[in-house]
């Protein structure tokens, strides 16, 4: 119903949907906390406080979009991700930011052959992830925004203000039809050479920040995320391994492990000892582990490898 009315006053409308409606599912909407708290842990396991999801559910309706700020690691693409597919009852989309993208790359684009034979018209018009989740009246994630312009963050801006897109060379102009299309950036403010948010920007979002979880929710995760591997670890090894970890996080090595290393390090290690045969995670198997998945710099690893031996018990 929503598709043909949509449609049939609009050929944008109707490219979006041949070419985005099958990629971006629909799924159930989830507008309450606690049901959405709960169900990002079994679907899609991911360990989310139901205030968290309060915040963010009341920014949306409140008409703000959000702004997840923390470490690598701690779950803001994944979090945000899924979110805004239970707020807007449609996959989300995700766009992954860099200095050179634009309107073109977001919005739409001209496909050059044709605009050379017909001109700027709907014809020869793409339409891009932007357009397309304000018209599907979806969620869109903005990945990273510091490493875009200043120019395609004001653009952005423009666009949350008056929930609408202008299409100049078409002179069209796209609102969006219901509460679906929602915001959320991600970005990480300790990350070098990145672009710094202008007052503008920050004042139109409510920000929420991330940061490593505490040791009993992060085993929490481990558990969530490891499936039948968590056998593989015996007595307290896992409690070891988190602790090495908070301490690499306390000391100024580049490289810091996010909630994400943990897993991978603990996973690939599991994955170690089933390959040697191994009835449990035995320190040699975490250390390879650790090697694969926590050593980033050759001049780091050293370090590393210290406060692991020192905090896992031989
Ligand atoms: N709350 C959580 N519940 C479950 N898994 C989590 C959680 N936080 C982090 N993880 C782990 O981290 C991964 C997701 O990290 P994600 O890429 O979303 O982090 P990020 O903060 O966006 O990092 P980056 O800054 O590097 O982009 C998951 O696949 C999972 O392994
Ligand atoms: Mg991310």
């Amino acid at each position: 119903m929503e598709r043909e009315k949509a449609i049939s006053k609009d050929q944008i409308a109707e490219k979006v949907y041949e070419i985005y409606d099958q990629a971006y599912e629909k799924v159930p909407s989830i507008r309450n906390p606690k049901e959405a708290s709960r169900l990002l842990k079994e679907k899609y396991k991911l360990l989310v406080e139901e205030d968290l999801v309060t915040l963010v559910f009341s920014s949306f309706i409140e008409g703000f979009p959000v702004l997840f700020e923390g470490p690598p690691g701690t779950g803001k693409t994944e979090i945000g991700e899924a979110l805004l597919t239970l707020w807007g009852g449609r996959k989300s989309f995700v766009l992954p930011c860099s200095e050179n993208y634009d309107e073109y790359r977001v919005i739409g684009d001209f496909h050059p052959l044709r605009a050379y034979k017909e001109g700027f018209n709907e014809n020869s018009f793409i339409p891009r992830p932007l357009l397309a989740a304000l018209i599907l009246d979806s969620g869109v994630l903005i990945d990273e925004i510091r490493r875009s312009s200043e120019e395609f963050q004001n653009l952005l801006l423009d666009i949350i203000d008056k929930r609408r897109i202008i299409i100049p060379e078409l002179k069209r102009v796209y609102k969006a039809s219901g509460e679906g299309f929602q915001i959320i950036f991600t970005s990480n403010p300790e990350d070098l050479a990145q672009n710094e948010l202008s007052d503008a920007f920050l004042r139109r979002v409510v920000r929420i920040t991330f940061s490593y979880p505490p040791l009993n929710k992060e085993l929490e995760i481990l558990r969530l995320r490891l499936g039948e591997k968590i056998e593989l670890y015996e007595g307290e090894v896992m409690v070891y391994a988190l602790k090495a970890i908070d301490e690499i996080r306390k000391t100024d090595l580049l490289y810091k492990p996010g909630v994400a290393d943990s897993v991978r390090w603990m996973g690939i290690s599991a994955r170690i000892a089933q390959l040697r045969n191994h009835r449990k995670v035995m320190v040699e198997d975490l250390i390879d582990g650790a090697k694969a998945s926590l050593v980033k710099r050759a001049e780091e690893e050293k370090t590393i490898l210290e406060i692991i031996e020192s905090n896992v018990p031989h």
